[in-house]
């Protein structure tokens, strides 16, 4: 078998829209291995349930959630905020529910990126007004303006700058997710 590319520029392959490598499949997974052992000491007394938010976030939290060390749960949300631009809207839909009481329950968001932060506010809206006991948040990457609005994200792995970024879950127009790094988009993918 061959080995998985790394590098972008393969015609005919996901990776020759990529710009460049932001984050290496390494870099992801050292961080995330930091962050698992962070969460399994923070949340040795109570175990949450974590929430991965669709599909985003599966990466994050396969890969996440094996280097949590505790008898955690896991469920799913399925929310759509941006259509197929690269631009948040704003509107929030539920796409899929939670199959879980989350009632008295210490809940962690597993969330793939924070961009203009609209999606997670409410988000974290709509489970506060469900009665669990805690709810924290955990995202892979943030972007600036993220950093600047009124949410504490307790967990975030890496700090990025404003470019849009695919792979390791996230999506252009739902291409690109299986990308095993994060890459800056090639510009003239999406511009005319
Ligand atoms: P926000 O509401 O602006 O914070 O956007 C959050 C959602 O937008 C994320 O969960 C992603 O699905 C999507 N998103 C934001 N920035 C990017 C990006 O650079 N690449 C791919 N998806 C993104
Ligand atoms: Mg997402």
């Amino acid at each position: 078998m061959s080995e998985t590319p790394q590098t972008p520029g393969a015609a005919d392959s996901p990776h020759a829209d990529v710009e460049r490598i932001l984050l290496s499949a390494e870099q992801i997974e050292q961080r995330l291995n930091e962050l698992g052992a962070q969460i399994a000491e923070d949340y040795a007394e109570n175990p949450p349930i974590l929430v991965g938010v669709l599909k985003g976030a599966v990466m994050v939290m396969a890969d996440l959630s094996r280097r949590i060390d505790l008898r955690t749960e896991m469920d799913w949300m399925a929310v759509s905020s941006y259509g197929s631009g690269t631009k948040s809207s704003g509107v929030v839909r539920i796409l899929k529910d939670l199959g879980t009481d989350i009632t008295d329950r210490h809940v962690l968001i597993v969330e793939d990126i924070i961009d203009s932060g609209l999606t997670l506010s409410w988000l974290l809206a709509n489970l506060r007004s469900r009665g669990p006991r805690s709810v924290e948040v955990c995202t892979l990457l943030r972007k600036p303006e993220a950093a600047r609005v009124e949410i504490d994200v307790r967990y975030v792995g890496f700090d990025i700058p404003n470019e849009f970024v695919i792979g390791y879950g996230l999506d252009f127009a739902e291409s690109y997710r299986n990308l095993p790094y994060v890459g800056v988009l090639r510009r003239s993918v999406y511009e005319d």
